[in-house]
């Protein structure tokens, strides 16, 4: 049993540490996250940034705003007043101001739907992406980003984060780019400005799955429930068998 025991924790380990190597094989270093979505305060904040920063050009269309209100303990004056800049209803949808067309012409792209993006790009990716933008003479946006090549997104934090330039490094005669480095100050220092990011970052988390809270909570209690009932359905066993015997 013991045996058994340390044979499929160590298959465990293996697969969780190949997942791992798999995930930062090659390319640049993705930067950890590291948020929680049972962080209110976090998540208040990130959704401050995002109705700020982000709604002029991205929607997030499957989330409404009185629901953004009660997961995140907020009243529907704090929302109406600090997150609806549109003044749309509070049972609205959050919808980007910018037509489709329009950042079509100026941005060459449409900026996608951030309703699901944490779930299809991952926190970690998307945390290296917001503190990725470096300045890039020759770029119609003056910056370019680590991880999305010639991005048509441009910087919206460049007030706050300063200048920022990349750092490569030689490997094997090739130059490989390696990280980002602010070279100078913006009005916010570096970790105020990561830890802003880490905030909206934990917003888009909560949106892409409103509900994990929830059911991270209830499979403990289905754990706690199982261990119980282990323990009665094993005293049953016991207990029907016992004149078989
Ligand atoms: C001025 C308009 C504008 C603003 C403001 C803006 N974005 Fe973008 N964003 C874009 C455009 C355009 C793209 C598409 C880039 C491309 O395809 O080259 C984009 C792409 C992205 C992507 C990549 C999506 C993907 O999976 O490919 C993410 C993530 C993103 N934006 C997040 C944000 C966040 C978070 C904010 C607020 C802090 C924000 N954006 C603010 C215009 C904007």
């Amino acid at each position: 049993m013991k045996k058994t025991i340390t044979i499929l924790l160590s298959a465990a380990i293996a697969i969780m540490s190949t997942g791992q190597i798999m995930a930062s094989g090659g390319g640049y270093p993705l930067a950890s996250a590291d948020v929680d979505v049972d962080d209110q305060a976090s998540l208040q904040r990130g959704a401050k940034v995002f109705t700020d920063y982000c709604l002029s050009c991205h929607s997030a269309k499957f989330v409404r705003f009185n629901r953004v209100a009660d997961d995140l303990g907020m009243t529907e004056k704090q929302v109406m007043g600090n997150l609806n800049h549109l003044g749309v209803q509070f049972g609205a949808t959050m919808t980007a101001v910018m037509t489709e067309d329009y950042a079509k012409e100026s941005f060459g792209s449409v900026p996608p739907d951030l309703s699901l993006v944490a779930r299809s790009r991952g926190v970690d990716w998307l945390y290296t992406y917001l503190t990725g933008f470096y300045a890039e003479s020759g770029k119609t946006t003056g910056h370019n980003n680590a991880i999305f090549k010639d991005v048509g997104m441009p910087n919206v934090f460049w007030k706050q984060e300063g200048v920022k330039e990349p750092v490569y490094e030689e490997h094997d005669g090739v130059k490989v780019l390696t990280g980002v480095k602010v070279v100078e100050k913006g009005t916010m220092s570096t970790q105020e400005f990561d830890a802003m990011i880490r905030d909206v970052v934990n917003f888009l988390s909560y949106i892409g799955e409103p509900n994990q809270s929830y059911r991270k909570s209830l499979g403990i209690y289905v754990l706690i429930f199982l261990f119980f009932f282990f323990g009665i359905a094993y005293a049953m066993k016991k207990d029907f068998w016992k004149d078989v015997h």
